[in-house]
């Protein structure tokens, strides 16, 4: 319930992603001026950066009411016609991890999202037949982890395509100062700073984060997020100042310390950690990826020297060159 809090409702509120808020702005007022539904939206990226967000201010924007949903609980091309028929004119239908649609239910939303039909077949056998439904003028908004597992068909339909990235510092700070005031918590700057900077460039992250440190705030001190209250906090939360957490560590010192730093395959990894491979490639590595502590090759996952020296350990090739 306090997550729903803290979300922004406006497009005004909404902190970084500067790039894909000042498109979106500029199609929602061209959609509003025609009257027109606004093109289908595809937002893909990292987990917590915003896509749900992003999906309930695109429709507050517009004025109009959000069905919302997601690939694999559309079980049936029935479903996803009961959903569509149930639209008012330009509604949003937003549909979170549309990668994982199954094939036939895919088919259907082709022909809904370019001609605004459905085509439904009734009955079985030589008896059955097929027969086309006009649908309200409405807008997809479809989010995925990576846009790379969505079929072109599919993603050849969105009018407008935005990639979310991990957000800057500056903007996570400002998000946690935001959220302390929803949440009545006083914090100093620093405070603020030590939260938003180990925060993982994820503004879900983040709140989450500030949350914690508010209850050891509250149970250590006289509830005031101070920077040396912030730091304590994180350390007893297993997140490191670069805010790598206990997964990113373990990811990077199996690699390390099982595979001589890699390459090692996806799988193997995974395996080894324990962890989905999924939930490595999508949740753990964009991260380790982006902050230059991991690196993927042809031949599989490599841990770079930063990574050794973020983790104290010597980098084995500068070792063998000082011999
Ligand atoms: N809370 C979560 N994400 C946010 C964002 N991008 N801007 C403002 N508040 C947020």
């Amino acid at each position: 319930l306090e997550g729903e809090a803290l979300r922004p409702h406006r497009l005004d509120d909404y902190i970084g992603q500067n790039k894909v808020k000042e498109n979106l702005q500029i199609f929602i007022q061209a959609a509003l001026a025609r009257g027109e539904a606004l093109d289908h939206v595809l937002l893909y990226g990292p987990p917590g950066l915003g896509k749900t967000t992003l999906a309930n201010i695109i429709a507050q924007e517009l004025g109009v009411s959000i069905r919302t949903t997601s690939g694999p609980a559309i079980e049936r091309p029935g479903d996803l016609a009961a959903i569509l028929t149930a639209l008012e004119p330009r509604d949003v239908l937003f549909i979170d991890e549309i990668h994982r649609l199954s094939r036939t239910t895919e088919e259907i939303l082709y022909s809904a999202m370019e001609d605004g039909c459905l085509d439904i077949v009734i009955g079985k056998g030589p008896s059955a037949r097929s027969i086309r439904l006009s649908l309200p003028p409405f807008t997809l908004v479809g989010a995925t982890t990576r846009a790379g597992q969505l079929a072109s068909p599919l993603r050849d339909r969105f009018g407008v395509i935005n990639r979310l990235e991990f957000y800057e510092v500056e903007d996570l700070i400002e998000i946690v100062r935001r959220a302390s005031g929803i949440l009545h918590l006083e914090i100093t700057a620093e405070g603020a700073s030590e939260i938003g900077r180990r925060s993982r460039g994820t503004p879900r992250i983040a709140n989450r984060l500030l949350k914690r440190v508010r209850d050891y705030a509250q149970v250590w001190e006289n509830g005031v997020v101070t920077e040396e209250l912030a730091k304590k906090a994180l350390d007893r939360l297993e997140v490191d100042p670069a805010g790598l957490d206990r997964i990113d560590h373990n990811t990077l010192k199996t690699i390390i310390h099982y595979f001589s730093g890699g390459p090692v395959g996806l799988d193997t990894l995974a395996a080894t950690i324990g962890e989905e491979a999924e939930t490595i490639e999508d949740v753990v590595e964009p991260y380790l990826l982006q902050k230059g502590f991991l690196q993927r090759t042809p031949r599989g996952r490599v841990a770079t020297a930063r990574a050794y020296e973020h983790l104290g350990l010597p980098y084995p090739n500068a070792q063998e060159g000082q011999i």
